[in-house]
């Protein structure tokens, strides 16, 4: 996956105290969650907790309760958190997460050197005595699984392809991914799809699974490289992704809000229509657009008219650019008016499936499209951590929209989720 986004990032490789630290930084701002989540989980919270909730960034391990600082970096209700690579233990059985813990405590995972998240984790492991960790691992597998809050997919792979490799994974698995414990195999329905991206290609590297005294790592190391390729290893992620029915990509949170309308569309067909929709990525690209989407029969398609933008400066001379501000200022206008439509109706960015854009050229540009700044309004759209469903898309530049000094007219399909 190339969509890694950490807060180090921008600031380029470095040692990994140095990730640490900038890390921690971050997630003291996340601080108050932990309570949240140990009472949503019914454990009980000492009253020094939140006065607790400003350690100074070197120490934060010592600290006593160690479930707490599970919860920094493991997210709210311990859902996952990408922005630092730690992924969702919501819902994952004692067994397993206890057997993690002895990896890491071990140096099974994060010890080998590409293993820079596990390398993460590890001392958060090892800084707890048998005692802690027990008490962290009976904390997390209390906190249930919260399906409001599962991340949408961000893996953009052929879950047709997918669902064709994921035979040989269900033995140990299970068919719906719900793990099995006699196999001392997790649970994967749910887990976060980059999170699993990434185990699998540690898999395949050795960075997990080959440390000596790993077994169960063994095992899975060579179901992992017995995938062909490394785009088997997208599309099978991105079919157990479909395996989580909370998954909000493939529609939920849309759903929810439109339970009323969905309920009475279904009763006026006399069939619940099943909206089945696949993105193909774009091959050797992560321009952020979809190479082709197919809809399966029984979706509702929604047909939305061309959008213009709303004048940046109404006060400004009529049609000058100071009154329609520049093509990435009425991009941004064109999407928002656009955005606003979408929620009026129950549906949302994610849904669209096929976008026509059309540009008018500019003067800077000697007359050109100012595709880099309609483009930059786009991004913050589609292909974002928060919405990564990529349209099918073609832009085209015209000599002229409705009014004079208009520079962008944008019009979508979308397939109403289920
Ligand atoms: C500094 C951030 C940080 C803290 C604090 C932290 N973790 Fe982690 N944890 C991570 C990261 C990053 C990973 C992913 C490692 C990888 O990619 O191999 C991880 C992975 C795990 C895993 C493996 C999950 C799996 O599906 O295999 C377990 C279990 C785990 N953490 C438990 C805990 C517990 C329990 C605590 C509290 C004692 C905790 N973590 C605190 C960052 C953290
Ligand atoms: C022979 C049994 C077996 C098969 C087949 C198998 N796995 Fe696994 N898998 C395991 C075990 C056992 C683990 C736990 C490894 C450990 O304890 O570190 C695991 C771990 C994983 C993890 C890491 C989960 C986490 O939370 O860290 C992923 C992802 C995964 N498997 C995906 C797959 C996929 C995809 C396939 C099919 C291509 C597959 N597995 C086939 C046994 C299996």
């Amino acid at each position: 996956m190339s969509d890694r986004k950490s807060p180090t990032d921008a600031a380029g490789p470095n040692p990994v105290g140095a990730i640490s630290r900038s890390r921690f930084r971050f997630h003291r701002t996340l601080l108050a969650s932990a309570c949240r989540a140990a009472i949503l989980a019914g454990t009980a919270v000492a009253s020094t907790a939140l006065q607790a909730a400003e350690p100074p960034d070197t120490d934060i391990t010592l600290a006593p309760e160690p479930y707490r600082y599970c919860v920094v970096c493991h997210g709210v209700e311990l859902m996952g958190n990408h922005a630092v690579d730690a992924p969702r233990l919501a819902g994952l059985p004692a067994w397993y997460l206890s057997r993690q813990m002895t990896a890491f405590r071990e140096g099974w995972r994060g010890t080998h050197p590409d293993d820079v998240n596990g390398m993460e984790m590890r001392p958060q492991a090892t800084v707890l005595s048998p005692e802690q960790v027990d008490a962290a691992v009976q904390f997390a597998a209390s906190v249930p699984e919260q399906p409001h809050q599962v991340a949408p997919g961000r893996v953009n792979g052929d879950p047709v392809r997918g669902e064709t490799l994921y035979q040989a994974c269900a033995a140990c698995h299970g068919d719906a991914g719900e793990g099995n414990e006699a196999l001392l195999s997790p649970p994967l329905a749910g887990q976060s799809d980059w999170y699993m991206v990434t185990q699998l290609r540690h898999f395949r590297s050795g960075a997990r699974g080959a440390a000596s005294g790993d077994t169960q790592g063994a095992i899975m190391r060579a179901s992992a490289l017995a995938l062909p390729d490394d785009q088997a290893v997208v599309d099978v992620v991105a079919y157990i992704n479909t395996l989580n029915t909370a998954q909000p990509q493939r529609g939920e949170t849309a759903m929810k809000k439109t339970a009323a309308a969905a309920a009475l569309a279904a009763g006026l067909t006399g069939a619940a229509a099943s909206a089945e929709v696949t993105r193909y990525p774009l091959p050797n690209s992560d321009f952020p657009i979809a190479q082709a989407v197919e809809i399966s029969a029984g979706t509702t398609i929604v047909y939305h008219s061309g959008m213009v933008p709303r004048p940046a400066n109404p006060d400004a001379t009529r049609y000058t650019r100071e009154f329609w501000g520049d093509t990435e200022t009425q991009a941004m206008s064109v999407f928002s008016r656009l955005e606003e439509s979408l929620k009026a109706k129950g549906l949302s960015f994610g849904d669209v499936v096929k976008m026509q854009v059309y540009l008018v050229g500019v003067p800077e540009l000697n007359g050109a499209m100012d595709f880099d700044g309609f483009m930059n309004a786009y991004r913050r759209y589609f292909g974002s951590d928060d919405q990564p469903n990529l349209p099918a898309r073609s832009a085209f530049q015209v000599a002229g929209l409705a009014a004079p000094g208009m520079l962008v007219e944008v019009e979508v399909v979308l397939a109403r989720p289920e």
